[in-house]
């Protein structure tokens, strides 16, 4: 049962991350296209899909298993969990910024720079690399 819980907790990570690591990748080329341009029209559907039908439902189902495997596993006072759990938690707050981003351009309303969002880009990664990390070495 727990091994099930834990792949399961792993394919919906994966459809997350590749989620957050390809949408702000999304902005920075949205950025070139003028508003109301064909361009631009292209990449609002590819955003809003891409939130709606990937990464929404991803992070969901990423929180369910991995709460899940917590209680099958008795692992909430562990401190490599804990430390995971601020992690996530970061990562949920960015997932939110981008949720709202995606909303700017949808509206023509973006109030970035390319600049910045290869910047906000580098976040989810930074955030990925750590929580593997904490999960999978647990040194703490
Ligand atoms: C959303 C809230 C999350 C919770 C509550 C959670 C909780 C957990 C728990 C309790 C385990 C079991 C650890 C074990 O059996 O050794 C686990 C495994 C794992 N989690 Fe999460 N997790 C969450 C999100 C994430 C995220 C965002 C990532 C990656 C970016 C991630 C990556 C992993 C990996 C790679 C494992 C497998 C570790 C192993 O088997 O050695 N988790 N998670």
């Amino acid at each position: 049962m727990y091994e099930w819980v834990k792949a399961l907790h792993i394919i919906s990570v994966i459809a997350w991350m590749a989620g957050m690591l390809y949408l702000p990748r999304l902005f920075v080329y949205h950025c070139s296209a003028p508003a109301g341009s064909a361009q631009s029209e292209t990449f609002k559907t590819m955003e809003r899909r891409l939130l709606r039908a990937i990464i929404n439902p991803a992070m969901i189902a990423t929180w369910v298993f991995g709460l899940w495997l917590v209680w099958l596993g008795g692992w909430a006072f562990a401190t490599w969990f804990e430390i995971k759990l601020v992690l996530v938690i970061a990562m949920s707050g960015v997932h939110g910024m981008l949720s709202r981003y995606v909303r700017d351009f949808a509206a023509d309303q973006n109030r970035h720079s390319e600049k910045f969002y290869r910047i906000i880009n580098e976040v989810p990664t930074i955030l990925m690399i750590a929580i593997v990390l904490l999960a999978v070495i647990k040194p703490l």
